[in-house]
């Protein structure tokens, strides 16, 4: 071989290696790090294989019920081997500490692991899930997240539970904010982006961290939009929609699952063989282990299904709970368990196993001390590059609901502007909830986005007009909202009489929406609309800017404002975000991941429905409602631009698709505005008969082009057999034969479409 084949091999061998890391995750099992787990786990008492599957929350209780256990207690079973993992640990200081107890005084030194609420950031906040989602930028989703996980390394911790990819299709639902939206597709590929982020192409990695994929299952479903209520849906329903985005995340490698506090069909998921031993670890193969949410399992006891402790735990562990998060249930009944033979010792091995691995795959076995470096920590917090990466995708995050008469951009050559609204100048709610370690009131506001904005030529009229909250707000107590208190109105009144565009700044409070922040009422909360209407009563010329974790019912103000923008709460530099949009230096391109409905009696609400037996509104039986239409007020992909799109018909590179075959189904986007524009190009498919009712439409894939003025670009799908695929009458997930419709267009309402079959 000469020189050069030689150096081409080596390159060949190089990206070979280098792709092979990439794909690799908790799924690949290295046969080593097998035998070197075998050898521990043969070395464990079953008291030691216990507290591998115990963790404990740190210094302080956050959620669910305080901790029955003092902070001596814990220390004395750390150093005896009794606790394998801990969660609210922070910072490279705090988690040395804990972990030198376990190495210096525990019999075989088996390394913590640490976890932790990473969820839109650690001190650096990006906007909240369901807000980033609205970009539909998988890039830059999984750019927020690896951020997220370099500081969230830096600062000792190892594993984040996240991302949720629980689908949600209820506004009620507090914690919608906490996803992906309604979609199990869009679910599914930020899912990924996110796991992708936070664990990099090696968990070995400093900056890597393990990711958690939750709440498996169902918690997206409760009843009435309750949070931990009651789930039930069949088989075909579970597997489609609410499971379609976990198997994802299991096929991406993401190192650990988290169960859920709801039960589906009568079984406590926790308890649930079907969901975590047959799908996720038998059908799906899965390697990694399951944590369970706090408290989880001895809530068991509550759901009336377990009677007490020791039942519970027998249960969970049968099931496939493989760590009991604030275990107060594994550390008092595994080892009797086992020893009345209750339940087999190889249960609590292959749970040993799963959670080993992972400390393995995290290199905590080689240092379990590699992620608590003070400098590190020092260096790679809250930097300005990690601050501009978040404005960056807060600009993307936005969605311009409504734009009449151009109302937006506003122009920097106003003579006056109001601003206002609880949420203007507010610093803090910009950062949502299920903040980590953001600093209260850190963010960039509204008014000072717009303040950095204009020139000191422009007057700026503010005025809070009210508050939308009384009193303290935080994650661990209830939201009190301000349900009388007007007297602010007049200040406002008169801000928005002298100036010539008011705009507005309403919406939610960041702890209106998370856990345990269900809300039957989803119009603008407290006295907000009353503030509206009397600024709109002085000045029409008002451009609505939201804030707000979940969708709000908007038909009021949709009648009385030109322009809305929806903003959610876009984490640390909200406010400048919000201001480039509103001037035009960024022209919006986000998209909703969920729909706006036109009133709550609507919720559920999905534009994925089955078609029913009466689906025609020209019947008068038909299935509808009387006083409202069944479609959103804003549908799910829906989002305008400072520009417009065009689209051709589609057309299909054939109208049959052959089981080892593609078809490819384009379109062309004509820009025919005035702007530069981001658009996102959707594609939805109707299976039209099937062994199992399907959907009117459901996304199956989307691409993102930026088109200048007057320039068109044709955008390609291709479509395979694996596009079509469902969760059939034989459960499995298969293609049938059969006709189906394929759609493309720029939301889920406004659709070109073609017809093909699959033979
Ligand atoms: C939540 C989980 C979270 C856990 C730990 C629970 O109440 O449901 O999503 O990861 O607390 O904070």
């Amino acid at each position: 071989m000469n020189t050069t084949k030689a150096l081409l091999s080596l390159m060949v061998l190089a990206f070979a290696t280098q792709l092979a890391s990439a794909q690799k995750g908790v799924n690949d099992l290295d046969p080593v790090t097998e035998r070197k787990i075998d050898s521990i786990i043969n070395l464990m008492t079953l008291k030691e294989k216990m507290g591998q599957m115990v963790q404990y929350n740190g210094s302080f209780d956050l959620t669910g019920a305080p901790s029955e256990i003092d902070g001596n207690t814990k220390l004395q079973k750390l150093r005896a081997g009794e606790v394998g993992s801990m969660l609210n640990v922070l910072t490279a200081a705090g988690t040395r500490e804990a972990q030198e107890n376990v190495m210096k005084y525990s019999r075989l030194k088996i390394p913590l692991i640490f976890g932790y609420d990473v969820i839109h950031g650690y001190k650096t906040m990006f906007p909240v899930p369901l807000g980033e989602s609205a970009s539909w930028d998988l890039e830059a989703i999984e750019n927020g997240a690896r951020i997220a996980a370099v500081e969230t390394a830096a600062s000792g911790v190892h594993w984040t539970f996240a991302p949720m990819v629980d689908v949600s299709r209820d506004a009620r639902w507090g914690r919608i904010m906490e996803g992906g939206g309604e979609d199990p597709y869009l679910n599914s590929v930020i899912g990924v982006a996110r796991i992708k982020g936070f664990q990099g192409t090696d968990l070995s990695d400093v900056f890597s961290i393990a990711a958690c994929a939750k709440h498996f299952a169902g918690y997206g479903y409760g009843e009435g939009g309750r949070d931990y209520n009651t789930v039930n849906v069949g088989i075909s329903e579970l597997q489609n929609s609410i499971l379609m985005p976990f198997k994802a995340a299991a096929e991406a490698g993401v190192a650990t699952f988290m169960n859920s506090f709801n039960e589906i069909d009568g079984t406590p998921a926790t308890a649930s063989v079907y969901l975590q031993r047959e799908v996720l670890k038998k059908d799906w193969d899965y390697k990694g282990f399951v944590v369970s949410d706090w408290g989880s399992i001895v809530e068991m006891i509550n759901h009336g299904y377990a009677k007490d402790k020791m039942q519970a735990g027998e249960l969970a562990v049968k099931g496939g709970s493989d760590m009991d998060m604030e275990g107060l249930v594994y550390e008092e009944s595994l080892v009797p368990l086992v020893e009345n033979g209750s339940i087999d010792e190889a249960l609590l091995d292959d749970a040993v196993r799963r959670i080993l691995r992972v400390k393995f795959n995290l290199g905590l076995f080689e240092d379990p001390y590699k992620y608590s470096d003070e400098t590190r920590e020092a260096q790679n917090v809250y930097t300005e590059a990690h601050l501009e990466a978040s404005e960056d995708i807060a600009r993307k995050s936005i969605v311009l609901l409504k734009n009449e008469n151009n109302a937006l951009p506003l122009k920097t050559s106003l003579k006056s502007i109001a601003v206002i609204g609880p949420l203007a100048a507010d610093k803090d709610s910009p950062l949502g909830n299920w903040r980590a370690q953001a600093v209260p009131n850190s963010a960039v506001s509204v008014l000072e986005g717009i303040q950095n904005k204009l020139g000191a030529a422009v007057e700026i009229n503010y005025a809070k007009g009210a508050d939308l909250a009384i009193g303290e707000r935080a994650f661990i107590q209830p939201l009190k909202l301000n349900q009388t208190d007007t007297t602010g109105f007049a200040d406002a009144v008169a801000a928005a009489a002298k100036s010539e565009v008011v705009v507005m700044v309403l919406g939610e409070d960041a702890y209106q929406t998370g856990e345990a922040r269900s809300y039957t009422d989803i119009t603008l909360a407290g006295v907000q609309q009353e503030l509206l209407d009397a600024v709109h009563a002085v000045n029409e010329n008002i451009v609505l800017v939201l804030m707000n974790g979940r969708p709000l019912d908007l038909s009021k103000p949709n009648e009385q404002v030109p322009a809305i923008l929806e903003t959610w709460f876009l984490g640390s530099r909200a406010g400048n975000a919000i201001a480039d949009v509103l001037f035009g230096d960024y022209n919006p391109s986000g998209k909703l991941p969920v729909s706006f409905p036109r009133n709550v009696g609507q919720e559920p609400l999905y534009y994925n429905r089955k078609n029913t037996g009466r689906p025609s509104s020209d019947l008068i039986f038909y299935s509808g409602y009387e006083d409202s239409s069944i479609e959103a007020l804003f549908p799910f992909g829906f989002g305008l631009s400072y520009t417009t799109f065009e689209y051709s018909d589609i057309s299909l590179g054939a109208e049959t698709l052959n089981a080892d075959g593609s078809l490819t189904a384009s379109v062309s986007v004509t820009n025919t505005g005035d702007v530069a524009g981001k658009e996102t190009v959707q594609l939805y498919i109707r299976d039209l008969f099937a062994s199992k009712t399907r959907p009117i439409k459901e996304l199956r894939d989307f691409k993102q082009i930026e088109l200048e003025p007057g320039e068109s670009k044709t955008v390609t799908f291709v479509i395979t057999p694996k596009t079509l695929e469902f969760y059939s009458a034989n459960n499995i997930w298969e293609t049938e034969p059969g006709d189906f419709e394929v759609m493309i267009g720029t939301n889920s309402m406004d659709l070109k479409k073609a017809a093909f079959s699959y033979e």
